[in-house]
């Protein structure tokens, strides 16, 4: 049985609910329909002690509040179009502008600021969460109506798997994401520094001082962006090189090595102490990976936690930011009659 408790009225008067999933081997995964946010992952340590490895709030008036997309489904275009500015069909676009003079994350009523409809499903792959949202045509400045579908399941091999299935009425584009702050630690009051990541890239894309990407694919080789081999983060975080400035540490999108559309293992991050082990597949071509520099301690999170500098990381696979303004970068549009489908899998162990 999925469980099913009030979480809290958002806008004065709107019910939100929160979700459990269970799985036997002892995972739990809280899930709420206001911006169909992942609210916290249980996830037993090397020692069999379960706790929970992301940052979230003990009711829907801390999503309602938060700027920094804790947990959530991001969207209609997750990450930064520059500008908010881009041309589909001959037709120019302005999107809502949120983020100094550009659009991020889908505006400042994107999707992780939507009411979700939500449907326990039971699965034979385990517990399922499935939630729908309508976008309507002209939201956030977007053309066309989008119904987008997130299914959310924990299966009983500890993984968290992300189905997202999209349509639209009118050519659009489209490139939700998921926006976990994951501390595999445990303990959310501790830096994410000594955690170990792998990424399966090659190549970064480049941003400019405003987080926009140049369109160039560069190597990460002889870089701190080079994360080939699980690599501590605290390593490279500080160090001289423009690049980490511009991102005031790390917020780049890598380019997944011999991207081919099919799920496929692009990531591995570890955290030594606890022992817990996070693998990460996708289909999709890219992943950004943030470092929370943004977290300053302004966010209370659960149990009145103050969520500070690079207390969380996103592994957030997407499409390249401002792809549509870079006619080089995989296309996010989508046509009426075409599906949008994207497979994202947080695998949990320890090691
Ligand atoms: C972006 C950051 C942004 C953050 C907002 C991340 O996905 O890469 O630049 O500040 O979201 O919380």
């Amino acid at each position: 049985m999925i469980e099913k408790r009030f979480f809290g009225n958002v806008e004065t008067d709107k019910e939100v609910s929160l979700f459990t999933l269970k799985s036997k081997n002892g995972m739990k995964v809280e899930i709420c329909n206001y911006g169909a946010a992942v609210v916290s992952i249980f996830v037993p340590d090397k020692n069999g002690k379960s706790e929970n490895v992301v940052l979230g709030y003990d009711s829907a008036q801390g999503y309602e509040k938060c700027s920094s997309y804790f947990g959530a489904i991001v969207g209609r275009y997750g990450n930064r179009i520059g500008k908010g500015i881009f041309v589909l069909d001959g037709k120019n676009y302005q999107l809502d502008v949120n983020d100094g003079e550009n659009h991020l994350h889908g505006g400042k009523f994107g999707f992780n600021k939507r009411i979700w409809d939500a449907e326990p499903i039971q699965t034979d792959t385990g517990q399922s969460l499935k939630l729908t949202l309508i976008d309507n045509n002209g939201e956030m400045g977007y053309a066309g109506t989008v119904k987008l579908d997130v299914i959310y399941t924990l299966s009983e091999e500890n993984e968290l798997i992300i189905d997202y299935l999209g349509e639209t009425d009118e050519t659009t584009i489209l490139n939700p994401t998921h926006h976990s702050y994951f501390n595999l630690s445990g303990d959310l009051t501790k830096n994410i520094l000594d955690h170990h990541l792998m990424l399966n890239a090659d190549y970064i894309t480049y941003v400019d001082k405003g987080f926009i990407t140049t369109g160039e694919l560069n190597k990460v080789e002889n870089t701190p962006f080079d994360f080939r081999n699980l690599s501590r983060i605290g390593e490279n975080i500080n160090s001289d090189n423009q690049q980490i400035k511009y991102g005031l540490g790390y917020d780049h999108n890598w380019v997944i090595n011999n991207w081919d559309k099919t799920i496929k293992k692009v990531g591995e991050l570890y955290e030594p102490v606890s022992g817990r082990f996070m693998e990460i597949f996708t289909d999709q071509p890219g992943i950004q990976f943030y470092s929370g520099n943004f977290l300053n301690g302004e966010q209370i999170g659960k149990n009145g936690i103050a969520c500070n500098y690079r207390t969380g990381l996103c592994l957030e696979t997407q499409h390249f930011p401002d792809s549509p303004n870079k006619p080089s970068f995989p296309s996010v549009i989508i046509n009426p009659g075409e599906q949008y489908v994207q497979k994202t899998i947080y695998k949990f162990s320890t090691k």
